[in-house]
């Protein structure tokens, strides 16, 4: 087929046409995969070698000037370009984004308590997830008879002597009292280890923040203060606060702390267990035993101490009903923060 004929033929094919369709049909019959110009194509590779060029050329030609008279034509006819012409972009389309991380809801709960508590004058110090049985029970005044020292309470390490998975973040007061003398206002979060069952409120694993302050004349009001500030700037200004007397034996007197249901305002609800309160923390004054085996003169020094777990805290925020998915790496979960 000779391509000036081409030309002239679909120079006056054009002319006759009145509507989308048969405009469409006139592209496909030039320009479409089985098209005159494509089976023109087909036939390039055929040629004696010296008309190859010449002819390809000649093929693009005619297509550029279909391209544009079809593009004429829609105009003409009023009609939208209704594919973009080749080299043209079409800025309308969804451009190809790259998904943004962003870090783990308890992540984010860490560093805001971390935050509060820098805010007022408070260090962060992290401490090993494996420790020694002297950290984690014997220098925090825990008797060797605590059932929180049996096998089935927290993960010993085989074949070490004496080495277990910290069951609490209070080991790390024994290391930070060790390596500094007072004044101490320390915070310490971490990852924590404990043989429970998994259901929705235990894991094996969860985290911690511990807490603590030491200096001469440090009092049981200065734990109140503090802890009231922290509980206001997590849950809101307007919650109320309560000590319950409680017993750890590395602080005296010991003290759990609730704070005022924050889904039913203190009525009344399944989430507080229809008592009105939320348990937050444990917490007291530092034992005086605990002073002796840092090598602190209790006679001098008085602190504070508390202890609370993140994941209770990121699902009071939040209303998130089961521990477990934080650990799940569900992305239909995790985006949601
Ligand atoms: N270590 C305690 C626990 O894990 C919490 C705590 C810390 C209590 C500091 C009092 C003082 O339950």
């Amino acid at each position: 087929m000779d391509i000036e004929s081409l030309k002239t033929q679909i120079d006056s094919e054009i002319q006759n046409i009145s509507s989308a369709q048969s405009l469409e049909e006139l592209r496909l019959k030039y320009l479409g995969r089985k098209g005159l110009l494509a089976q023109l194509t087909t036939s390039i590779p055929s040629l004696p070698a010296e008309q190859r060029s010449v002819v390809g050329q000649q093929v693009n030609d005619l297509k550029n000037r279909i391209l544009s008279l079809i593009n004429e034509k829609q105009k003409s006819l009023g009609l939208q370009s209704a594919k973009p012409t080749p080299g043209m972009v079409d800025i309308s389309l969804p451009g190809i984004t790259q998904d943004l991380g962003r870090l783990h809801p308890l992540t984010q709960v860490m560093d805001e308590i971390c935050t509060i508590f820098q805010r007022l004058g408070f260090s962060v110090v992290e401490g090993p997830e494996i420790e020694t049985e002297y950290n984690n029970f014997t220098g925090l005044n825990i008797p060797l008879e605590h059932p929180s020292r049996e096998a089935f309470d927290t993960f010993y390490l085989k074949d070490q002597d004496k080495l277990l998975l910290r069951s609490h973040t209070s080991p790390v007061q024994i290391r930070a009292m060790q390596s500094a003398r007072p004044p101490l206002a320390v915070i310490v979060p971490g990852r924590v280890y404990r043989p429970d069952a998994v259901d929705a409120s235990h894991s094996f694993m969860f985290h911690q923040i511990e807490g603590f302050m030491v200096d001469e004349g440090i009092k049981f009001s200065d734990l109140k203060g503090v802890l009231e500030i922290f509980a206001k700037a997590v849950f809101g200004q307007e919650i109320k606060m309560r000590f319950r007397p409680h017993f750890f034996p590395f602080t005296e007197p010991s003290a759990e702390v609730d704070i005022s249901c924050i889904i039913c305002k203190g009525k009344g609800c399944s989430v507080c267990a229809r008592k009105g309160w939320l348990e937050i923390l444990g917490s007291g004054m530092i034992h005086p035993n605990v002073f002796k085996h840092v090598g602190y003169d209790p006679k001098k020094y008085t602190g504070f101490a508390f202890g609370l777990g993140i994941e209770r805290i990121a699902m009071l925020k939040y209303g998130i009903n089961d521990i477990r998915l934080f650990f799940e790496n569900d992305l239909r979960f995790l985006e949601q923060f």
